[in-house]
């Protein structure tokens, strides 16, 4: 099956696609960034059910490079799917970790059968990670990923980003 790979400067909780993925941190309890605004547009309902989560499968939070779905709440998409990127280091190359986000979500949307998939750049925000490098990584990681999905849609937020992004994808 071929993915193909779109780009679309603007919002991600405005995207009307099968899921869109969370950059969260392991708590699944919000944050900001993409995280607050999806919690603030979605409603009470995503954090219900990420609280459920918590209570059940992930006690000790979700690790690095794990995703997970919840319902979308009053968003356009019909799932969310919550992944936790690394945090930028300078002196450790955690891109492993970053391939793994996006890896993993592709698994999650696979089992829940989602066709299309909306990525913000992950970790590229408060987690720091040079806008350039996510991006090679984010393309690299979904062109080599087997997936089911049709359509993996980056939904970039600034110029920067987008461009980014287009050097890889375009
Ligand atoms: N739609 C699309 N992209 C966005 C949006 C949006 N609504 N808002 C921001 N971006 P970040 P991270 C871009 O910080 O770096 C949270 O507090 C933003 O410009 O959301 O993975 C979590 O709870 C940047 O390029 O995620 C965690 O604690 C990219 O999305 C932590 O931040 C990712 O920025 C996760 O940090």
């Amino acid at each position: 099956m071929t993915t193909s790979i779109t780009l679309v400067r603007g919002d991600i909780t405005e995207q009307h696609a099968d899921a869109i993925v969370n950059a969260a941190n392991s708590s699944l309890l919000g944050g900001g960034g993409v995280d607050g605004a999806i919690h603030r547009r979605g409603g009470p309902e995503i954090l219900e059910a990420c609280r459920a989560l918590r209570a059940s499968r992930y006690g000790k939070g979700l690790p690095t490079g794990q995703a997970v779905a919840t319902t979308a709440g009053r968003l356009p998409a019909r799932w969310v799917i919550h992944t936790v990127g690394p945090v930028w280091s300078a002196t450790e190359d955690r891109s492993e970790l970053l391939a793994s986000c996006y890896r993993e979500a592709l698994r999650v949307a696979d089992e829940l059968g989602a066709r299309t998939v909306a990525f913000p750049a992950v970790s590229t925000g408060v987690y720091r990670w040079p806008m350039e490098d996510a991006a090679r990584i984010a393309v690299e990681t979904v062109r080599a990923t087997d997936t089911g999905v049709e359509e993996v849609r980056f939904v970039l937020f600034d110029e920067p980003a987008y461009q980014a992004f287009a050097a890889h994808a375009g």
